[in-house]
């Protein structure tokens, strides 16, 4: 009775830990910038990955909608017919799906679609189901390689699934280098990054977070997934784009415009001179003739 006891308890406090972490994702770390014009909060991953049995929540983190439509392969909200499919979780206004038990037919792809009153965004999300754990981490979200402005503040991301190891020591993460430094980007710095979780640490990720960015700083970035027994390594290249605001061509001199002009000019004048010296005299007495006679 009491071991039943027990494991109710930890039973209805898992699922509670669970509830509590999908609640909860869209509402941390996002991105800073303000305002409300319809957009993606935080980095959508394009890749999802569980283990049979296991809870699972896809989630499209969003602000400035008017409403969340999801779809699964195409079919629209809500998936009958199936033994275990995903149920929106309305506390999070519409943002996440998820099941406390995922089954096979639950792998697909799932779309969420944003709308407001004028413009509609969609993003798909893969969800792929394994029935026992992969060695290797399944990368859920890397930054592209992108380029930024000397004072700009950058945020990089990456995370992979890598499953619940149930090993004693065993322990898992992602963390950013910078591939030519010795930073670790620790707490405080103008560069630091922040180390997050979800589902129970099955995934992993970092955020790479740099203020006011520096000529130094521009580079290859180097993200660390480590689980037992496995290394695996991601990289994103940071590059400095000009600021093309202020940017204005000079005006080119228009030398062969000018060389042609002055040619056709001297022709010009050179052609009313010959032709006033070969026959000025002619024209002179022709005029004198016929006009200077009925003048009289
Ligand atoms: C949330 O989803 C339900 C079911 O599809 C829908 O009726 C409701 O309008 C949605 N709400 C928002 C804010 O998208
Ligand atoms: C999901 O999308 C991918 C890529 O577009 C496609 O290859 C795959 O067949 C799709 N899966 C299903 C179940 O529709
Ligand atoms: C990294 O650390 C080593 C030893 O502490 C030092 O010699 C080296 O100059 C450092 N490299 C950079 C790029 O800071």
């Amino acid at each position: 009775m009491v071991v039943y006891i027990l494991f109710l308890v930890t039973v209805i406090y898992n699922s509670c830990l669970i509830i509590y972490a999908i609640e909860d994702y869209c509402s941390t770390n996002k991105f800073t910038n303000d305002g409300n014009t319809m957009g993606f909060t935080k980095e959508p991953s394009l890749s999802e990955y569980a283990i049979l049995g296991k809870f699972k929540g896809l989630h499209c983190c969003a602000k400035g909608y008017r409403s969340i439509e999801w779809y699964k392969d195409g079919r629209p909200y809500p998936w009958h017919g199936t033994f275990s499919p995903l149920i929106i979780y309305p506390e999070s206004a519409n943002q996440t799906v998820y099941t406390q038990s995922v089954t096979r037919e639950d792998a697909g792809n799932y779309t969420c679609l944003l709308r407001n009153d004028s413009v509609v965004y969609t993003h798909t999300i893969t969800l792929r189901v394994f029935e026992t754990l992969p060695d290797d981490p399944k990368i859920t979200y890397i930054s592209e390689n992108t380029s930024a402005c000397i004072g700009e503040p950058l945020r990089l991301f990456c995370e992979a699934f890598v499953g619940f190891v149930d090993l004693p020591d065993a322990y898992s993460e992602a963390f950013w280098s910078k591939s030519d430094g010795n930073d670790t980007f620790e707490d405080g710095s103008r560069i630091h990054q922040i180390k997050v979780s979800r589902e129970d640490g099955q995934i992993c990720g970092s955020y790479l977070i740099i203020n006011n960015l520096k000529e130094e700083d521009y580079g290859k970035y180097t993200c660390t997934i480590i689980k037992p027994g496995r290394l695996m390594e991601l990289f994103t290249y940071l590059s400095e784009r000009k600021n093309s605001v202020t940017y204005v061509p000079p005006n080119e001199v228009p030398y062969k415009k000018l060389f042609i002009a002055a040619a056709i000019t001297i022709l010009l004048i050179a052609t009313v001179i010959i032709l006033y010296l070969q026959f000025g005299l002619v024209v002179r007495v022709f005029c004198k003739d016929h006009f200077g006679r009925l003048l009289e």
